[in-house]
């Protein structure tokens, strides 16, 4: 199951250099389940052909106003009706010119215009272009209507110069679009602060004690928050994965960093889901230099670090939504339900980690949500995408 099943994308490709992107964009949106329907402007039609885009999609690509759709009613209408998004990627300072100004004189901004769907603009431009005022106003204008805007970005541009106005990375205009299709009315004004990952605690300058947790999840999380609409801040501990798009990132590498990280974001936030795996442990002390063999063995001291989710209890009670997770070995339910009371939270995630396809490092997990009440819901194995979804779900419930 991909993030675009079922949903009617159309795809504007306009005539920047970076439109070659465009059909490497429009493969993954079907790949992903989407039915794309392409328009290309006249200059992009100098750089690619109809056909390449044809063939991704299996259905036709428009380029010219005068298209007749078999029904002989008028395809931009048409298409722009259908749609449940319009990408336009890459958007060229005209088109902007074009979308800004109602202006439809050709087939892309004519179905613009005819379209109530909600619409992504991906800027590509010489850094000229792009800081021209004519185009910066262009832009606020749309922004201020409500489009999506995704980069541009600073880095390599066609004339052989590193500046801003290149193509944002594709990942980020599936974000973007992906926001367009997932904003819903009870997540818009809201603030959420998600944690994902390991914390990571110093024994000397090169060694630490860690864990195995891989940040998928909180960061499945923060994703999901961020396409309904809300602001989300995600607190991180080291991990391999890429920043997402639309979310702000800090990272706090040890227990005690994301404990001051969550509690100044939780200062007026709707929701905190602490799905990062806080060490419960830290070394009682740092060696400033890096720990010597001895030939005989060594004794670590440990001390007990604070608990980041209770201690959010103890500063805000029940001003915002509490989730956590108890990924356990044994007794799961149990031990879940006595975490949920310990720390004050509305909703535990319980998970046993010792089951196939469920916990740290994998991208599917089988959790047992439990709430306040008795309140609970079996979860098959799911991908971590879709667990976040029904974390959500719940959490939307609790908002109201
Ligand atoms: O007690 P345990 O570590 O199993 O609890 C897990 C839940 O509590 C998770 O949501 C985790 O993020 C959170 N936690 C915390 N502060 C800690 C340890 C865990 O907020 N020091």
């Amino acid at each position: 199951m991909g993030r675009f099943d079922g949903k009617r994308v159309v795809l504007g490709v306009t005539g920047s250099i970076s439109c070659f992107k465009a059909a490497q964009l429009c493969s993954t949106l079907v790949q992903t389940g989407a039915d794309v329907d392409v328009i290309l402007t006249a200059a992009a039609r100098e750089f690619l052909t109809p056909l390449t885009f044809q063939s991704l999609t299996r259905r036709p690509v428009y380029t010219s106003l005068y298209d007749v759709l078999p029904d002989l009613s008028s395809a931009h209408v048409a298409l722009g009706a259908q749609a449940d998004v319009l990408l336009i990627c890459p958007a060229s300072a005209t088109t902007l010119a074009r979308l800004a100004h109602g202006s439809a004189e050709d087939m892309l901004s004519c179905t613009a215009l005819a379209s109530k769907a909600p619409l992504v603009i991906a800027p590509a431009m010489n850094v000229n272009m792009w800081e021209h005022p004519a185009t910066r106003a262009n832009v606020a204008l749309l922004r201020e209507r409500g489009a999506i805007q995704v980069g541009p970005v600073v880095g390599h541009l066609a004339e052989g110069i590193s500046a801003m106005g290149r193509l944002a990375p594709l990942e980020d205009v599936l974000a973007a679009t992906r926001l367009a299709l997932g904003r819903r009315p009870a997540w818009e004004g809201r603030r959420v602060v998600v944690t994902a990952g390991g914390t990571q605690e110093p024994l000397d300058p090169v060694r630490y004690i860690g864990n195995r947790s891989s940040g998928k999840m909180g960061y499945a999380i923060a994703e999901a928050a961020r396409d309904r609409g809300a602001r989300v801040s995600l607190i991180a501990g080291p991990t391999a994965l890429p920043h997402p798009w639309g979310v702000e990132v800090r990272l706090a590498p040890t227990a005690r960093e994301m404990l001051d990280a969550v509690l100044a974001a939780c200062d007026g936030a709707d929701a905190l889901i602490m799905a990062a795996a806080v060490a419960d442990y830290r070394p009682a002390g740092v060696a400033e230099h890096k720990i010597k063999k001895t030939g005989v063995g060594l004794e670590l001291r440990l001390v007990q670090n604070p608990d980041i989710v209770a201690t959010v209890h103890a500063t805000y009670g029940d001003r915002l939504v509490k989730v956590g997770f108890a990924a356990e070995s044994q007794d799961v339910l149990a031990e879940a339900g006595r975490k949920l009371d310990a720390k004050g939270l509305h909703l535990i995630c319980a998970n046993d980690v010792t089951e196939p396809g469920s916990g740290f490092g994998t991208d599917t997990n089988r959790v047992t949500l439990i709430g306040r009440n008795g309140w609970r819901e079996d979860l098959p194995v799911m991908a971590k995408e879709a667990v976040a979804d029904r974390i959500l779900d719940r959490v939307e419930q609790l908002f109201s």
